[in-house]
C-alpha cells in the first residue's frame, strides 16, 4: 500500500529520466546480433530490460552491465546464437517476449520459451504464423499459438511475408530485429489497421544505427537484406512514455517541468503525448533535445485517437476527471491485451473515485467531476500504478495498493514523483541528525524534538524492522528483490516510544544482536532504501516537518532541511558510551563499532559522510544537553 501525499506546491523542476525500455530492448537485441563488441548508453536497468538481457546471455551473448553509469558493453555474436541449455523465461516482459521468437528461431535447433500468466495470456498467433510461413516449426506446449512454446529454427529462411497490423506493433518489430540474420531478404508486408506505427519507425532507426539495411518501401512494406549487424556505440534516450507522467503532472498542478533528453530529435512516437495535453490547455516548449509542459490553470477535455501512442492512455485518463470537459480516448481496443485489460482497469478505477466513465467502441470515455479518496487496484500494471499516482498528487487520499509494479519499467519512479515536491518540501521544518553508530545521536535526537516540539522518527529502526522481519521469514539477505519486496509490504509504525510492524511490537527484537549482524546489508539495498525515503519523506509530510535521524535524511531524503547536523565522537568515547549502556567491555564494543563504520562508510548507497552542509559537532565529552541546547539553538536562529 503506498498512499500518494499531495503537492503543496507547483513543481518547477528539470528531469533526467531512466532510458526508453523500448529502445533499449531493440539495441540490446541488435547488439547482441551485431559483430564484435558494442556499448550501449542511457540504458534502462528494470526488470523488463534484465529479462531482456537474461534472455540474450542465455543464447550466447557475453554482455557486462554497469548500473552506476547506466551503460552496458555486448560482445555480439554475428548472428549466430546458441541454443540455450534451459528454458527462456520471460517473465512479464512482453518485449522480450515477442523478440526472442525470432531470435530462438535464429538459433536452429529446438528454443523453449515460457513466462508468467501475464504472457501466456497475451497473443502470439500473427508472429508465430509468420515465423512459421518462414520455415520454423513452432510446437505449442498448452495452448495453441500462446506460451509456452518449442521454437525450431534450423529451417528458417527468408522470403515474403503478410502481417496483420491491428493487434501488436512488437510483432513487426521483432521480425524486423531478427531479419537481417535471416539467411535470405525478408520482405514483410503489413495488412489491416497499423497499430503503434511510431514504434516501427523507432525499431528500423535502431537497426539502421547498427548497419543494417532496412528499407521502408511504403509504410506497409519493408524489405530487409540479410546484411547482418556492426557493431556501435549509441546512446539511449531517456524514456518518453515515463516522461508522459511528469508532464502530466505540470499540466494538472500549474507548475513545470522539463525533460531533458528527449525532444523534437525523439525517436520515440510517445513524446507526442505532449501535443495532446497542449490542446487540452498546457502550454509545450519543444526543443531538439528537451521537452517543457507547464499548466496554465485551465485544461479542457479532448475528443483523440491514441492509436500511435497507446502507452500514454492511462495517463491522460487518470488526468482526464479534471479536465472541464469530457475526454473521449478511441483506436484503442488493443490495450485490453496488455500487462491488465487497460480499458476496463481504467474504468473500473476511476469509477472507484466518483469519476463517470464509460467503454466505448474502440476505447473510453471520462467526464469531470467531483473526484473522491479511494485505494486504486493497480492489476500489477506499472502503468496503471504510475497514472493513478499523478492524479494523486492534486487529489488527496488516492492509495495505490500494490506499488511494487513500477520495477517493470520504472524502479525509481517514486524517487523522481519526489522531485516534483521539492519545492513543497522545502517548507517542511526539518531538522536532519547523522553520525556514526555509537555517536550519541539518537538520544540527542529525541531531546532535541521534545524541546523543539517536534515529532522524531528513527530511521535506522525502520531498516532494523525490515532486517527483524526478513530473519523472522527465514528470507535470503542476498536477494535484493524479495527484501525489498518485505519492505514494501510490512506497516512500520511508532507509537509511545514503541515500534510495531503490522501491529507486533518489535521494540526488543529489532536490537537483537541477528538484527545487529543483518542491518547493514539491508540498508545497503537499494529498493529497501526508496521504500523507507518514501515513507519517510510522507511521515514528515503530514507534520509540518520533524526531527529524522539517519544516514541520508540531510543528503537525499530532504536535501533542503532546515537545519543538518552530523554528531561525532571519538570511537573510544562512542565504545566507552555503548559499554555503560549494556554492560559489556569496551573493547568487544571498540571492536564492533570500527567494524561498523567501514561497513556503513564504504558501501555504494548513501555511505556515512558527514554532509558538506551539515554542522559537524564532535560531543567527545559533553552532556546531552549541552549539545542539544546547542542544536536547538543552531534550528531556531
Ligand atoms: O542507527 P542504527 O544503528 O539504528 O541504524 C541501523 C542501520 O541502518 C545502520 O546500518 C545504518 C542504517 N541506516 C541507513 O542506512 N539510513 C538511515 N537513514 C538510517 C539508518
Amino acid at each position: 500500500m503506498l498512499s500518494i501525499d499531495p503537492l503543496v506546491e507547483p513543481p518547477n523542476v528539470r528531469l533526467s529520466l531512466p532510458g526508453s525500455k523500448s529502445i533499449t530492448n531493440r539495441a540490446l537485441v541488435v547488439a547482441g546480433l551485431a559483430n564484435g563488441e558494442s556499448s550501449l548508453s542511457g540504458v534502462l536497468f528494470s526488470e523488463d530490460t534484465h529479462v531482456m538481457m537474461d534472455s540474450l546471455q542465455k543464447m550466447g551473448v557475453k554482455i557486462r552491465q554497469n548500473s552506476n553509469d547506466q551503460s552496458v558493453s555486448i560482445i555480439g555474436t554475428g548472428g549466430r546464437l546458441q541454443r540455450p541449455a534451459e528454458t527462456i523465461w520471460v517473465h512479464q516482459s512482453g518485449t522480450t517476449a515477442r523478440f526472442c521468437l525470432p531470435l530462438a528461431a535464429l538459433c536452429g535447433q529446438e528454443v523453449t520459451i515460457d513466462g508468467d500468466q501475464q504472457i501466456r495470456n497475451r497473443p502470439h498467433e500473427g508472429l508465430c504464423k509468420a515465423l512459421e510461413s518462414l520455415g520454423a516449426q513452432i510446437e505449442y506446449l498448452e495452448v495453441a499459438n500462446s506460451f509456452p512454446l518449442v521454437v525450431n529454427g534450423k529451417n528458417l529462411k527468408g522470403g515474403q511475408i503478410t502481417l496483420n497490423g491491428s493487434i501488436s506493433s512488437q510483432f513487426i518489430s521483432a521480425l524486423l530485429l531478427a531479419a537481417p540474420c535471416f539467411p535470405d531478404q525478408l520482405e514483410l508486408n503489413i495488412e489491416g489497421d497499423l497499430v503503434s506505427r511510431p514504434y516501427i519507425d523507432m525499431t528500423i532507426s535502431v537497426m539502421q544505427a547498427f548497419g543494417a539495411q532496412a528499407e521502408r518501401v511504403t509504410d506497409r512494406r519493408y524489405v530487409i537484406s540479410p546484411t547482418g549487424y556492426q557493431n556501435s556505440r549509441y546512446e539511449i534516450e531517456p524514456d518518453a512514455s515515463a516522461a508522459s507522467y511528469f508532464f502530466a503532472a505540470a499540466a494538472i498542478s500549474g507548475g513545470s517541468v522539463t525533460v531533458e533528453g528527449i525532444g523534437n530529435q525523439s525517436i520515440q512516437g510517445d513524446t507526442g503525448f505532449v501535443g495532446i495535453i497542449e490542446k487540452m490547455g498546457a502550454k509545450v516548449t519543444r526543443l531538439d533535445h528537451a521537452l517543457s509542459v507547464t499548466g496554465t490553470g485551465s485544461l479542457a477535455g479532448i475528443d483523440v485517437s491514441m492509436k500511435e501512442i497507446s502507452d500514454t492512455v492511462p495517463t491522460l485518463a487518470a488526468i482526464a476527471p479534471l479536465a472541464s470537459g469530457s475526454t473521449a480516448i478511441s483506436d484503442v481496443a488493443f490495450i485490453a491485451k496488455k500487462e491488465s485489460d487497460r480499458v476496463t482497469a481504467l474504468i473500473t478505477e476511476l469509477r472507484k473515485i466518483g469519476v463517470k466513465a464509460e467503454k466505448t467502441e474502440t476505447g473510453m470515455i471520462i467526464y469531470p467531476g467531483e473526484i473522491q479518496k479511494g485505494t486504486i487496484h493497480t492489476y500489477d500494471d506499472h502503468r496503471i500504478a504510475m497514472a493513478f499516482s499523478i492524479l494523486g498528487l492534486v487529489v488527496p487520499g488516492i492509495t495505490l495498493d500494490s506499488p511494487q509494479c513500477v520495477a517493470k519499467t520504472f524502479p525509481s519512479f517514486f524517487d523522481v514523483l519526489d522531485q516534483l515536491r521539492v519545492a513543497g518540501d522545502a517548507k517542511l521544518s526539518i531538522l536532519a541528525i547523522d553520525g556514526p553508530a555509537g555517536s550519541g545521536k539518537s538520544t540527542l535526537a529525541k531531546q532535541v524534538a521534545k524541546q523543539l516540539g517536534l515529532e522524531y522518527l528513527d530511521t535506522g529502526a525502520m531498516y532494523r524492522s525490515v532486517a527483524a522481519v526478513a530473519l523472522a521469514q527465514s528470507a535470503s539477505l542476498d536477494d535484493e528483490t524479495g527484501i525489498a519486496e518485505i519492505a514494501g509490504r510490512i506497516n512500520i509504525q511508532f507509537t509511545n516510544g514503541k515500534v510495531y510492524v503490522d501491529d507486533d511490537d518489535l521494540t526488543e527484537a529489532i536490537r537483537s544482536p541477528e538484527v545487529n549482524a543483518a542491518v547493514s546489508k539491508v540498508a545497503a539495498n537499494p529498493g529497501v532504501r526508496s521504500i523507507m525515503r518514501r515513507q519517510q519523506r510522507s511521515w514528515a509530510r503530514v507534520r509540518g516537518g520533524g526531527v529524522l535521524e539517519g544516514r541520508d535524511i540531510g543528503s537525499v531524503v530532504f536535501p533542503e532541511a532546515q537545519l543538518k547536523v552530523y554528531v561525532t565522537a571519538t570511537p573510544e568515547e562512542r565504545a566507552r558510551r555503548r559499554s555503560l549502556e549494556s554492560g559489556r567491555s569496551v573493547e568487544d564494543i571498540m571492536e564492533e563499532i570500527l567494524q561498523r563504520d567501514t561497513k556503513d562508510s564504504t558501501r555504494d548507497d548513501s555511505p556515512l559522510v558527514a554532509d558538506q552542509e551539515a554542522v559537524v559537532i564532535d560531543t567527545t565529552g559533553k552532556t546531552i544537553q549541552e549539545t542539544s541546547d546547542y542544536i536547538e539553538e543552531l534550528f531556531l536562529q
